[in-house]
């Protein structure tokens, strides 16, 4: 697994290194059995709906014969999901979401080790050293304030945590549920960490939010139409949906990041254990680590930082070696998610209702 340290590092060397591109050897042995495949993959995937959409295209088009089905499904959906498929399962892979999920997923052994001969190309930084996942792309939580809404309460962007509590920012705030949202569930354990791990001081933190909290969203990105809106001041959601809502033309929209640091995802991408489609399944992981795959993103205005040292990034990409970063294990991460997000639905808010 690992080092957090290492991971931060990492995504500065990104930004100033550019290597050449990956080998695209190809590995044709399955996890499953081969027999079954159709040539069919099924993704659960946790990125943007637009996002998935043009992966699944792109993967069709890159590779002759082979067909994508995706659902779009919120990081806890997914993993719900992929538990509840455990002897008979749905899917073939798991793309997007932040790595966190994965890591809970690998702990109840719902992953299949893979370790493609693509991922040689991606910084270690950003790969599960057991195999179970590999990240295809890093984004780092921030605020997104709609400077309109702020202006006719004489408030500005927001600059901390602590800001966020400001009792003028009553029922001005949206983010989403930890229990569904992977989005919510960094920023949670992002107050974990600022915490120095304690769980108790986090939740208390998260309480004393709530009453600036208009609506916990289902998914990570509702917050950003919210604040686009103008349905509340402020959105904590990852930086580059913020972005993502500008581009479509809320040109109110101002990014802030936290004073006292953020927490960050490194986006999985995992093949399901005992898929049904294995080979056309690694054939599809393969092919998302590669430069070309992970450039496709900012065609649709999915603004992370590309794992892949290789793939151009485009402007709009948020540069996050500015941005203070807490030292975010997933590890421990993922083990806390169950229990952690059971707390929040007990002593903060529960879930809200699909
Ligand atoms: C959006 C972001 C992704 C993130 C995902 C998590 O799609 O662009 O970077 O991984 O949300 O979704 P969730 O709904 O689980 O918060």
């Amino acid at each position: 697994m690992p080092n957090t340290s290492h991971i931060r590092n990492a995504l500065v060397a990104l930004t100033l290194v550019a290597l050449s591109t990956a080998a695209c050897a190809r590995d044709t042995t399955s996890s499953g059995s081969e027999a079954t495949d159709t040539g069919t993959v099924t993704i659960a995937c946790g990125a943007t709906e637009q996002w998935c959409a043009a992966m699944a295209k792109g993967f069709e088009q890159a590779n002759n014969g082979v067909k994508a089905n995706f659902v779009r499904l919120s990081s806890g959906e997914a993993l719900a999901r992929i538990t509840a498929g455990k002897t008979n399962p749905e899917f073939d892979v798991w793309h997007g979401g932040p790595a966190d999920g994965y890591a809970a997923a690998a702990e109840q052994a719902l992953l299949e080790p893979y370790r493609s001969p693509n991922a040689a190309a991606i910084p270690d930084q950003f790969k599960d050293a057991g195999g179970h996942w590999t990240g295809v792309y890093a984004g780092a939580i921030g605020f997104c304030s709609n400077t309109k809404v702020l202006a006719e309460k004489g408030l500005k962007a927001p600059q901390s945590w602590q800001d966020l509590l400001n009792p003028a920012l009553a029922k001005n705030v949206a983010i989403a549920h930890p229990s569904t949202s992977g989005t919510a569930y960094t920023a949670l354990w992002t107050q974990v960490t600022l915490a120095g791990g304690n769980q108790d001081t986090a939740l208390q933190y998260m309480r004393k939010l709530h009453p600036n909290v208009l609506q916990y969203t289902k998914s990570g990105t509702g917050p950003a139409q919210m604040v686009a809106r103008g349905e509340v001041a402020v959105g904590v959601l990852f930086a580059h949906d913020c972005v993502a809502a500008k581009e479509e033309g809320f040109k109110d929209l101002e990014i802030t990041f936290p004073s006292e640091s953020t927490g960050y995802e490194v986006g999985g991408l995992g093949l399901i254990k005992g898929a049904r489609n294995p080979v056309t399944a690694k054939k599809y992981i393969d092919w998302a680590l590669t430069a070309p795959a992970q450039e496709i993103g900012a065609t649709v205005k999915a603004y992370q930082v590309p794992t892949n040292p290789a793939a151009k990034r485009a402007p709009q990409v948020v540069d996050l070696t500015s941005v203070r970063l807490v030292n975010y294990d997933v590890l421990q991460a993922g083990a806390a998610k169950k229990a952690l997000t059971a707390r929040f639905d007990a002593e903060v808010a529960q879930a809200p209702k699909s």
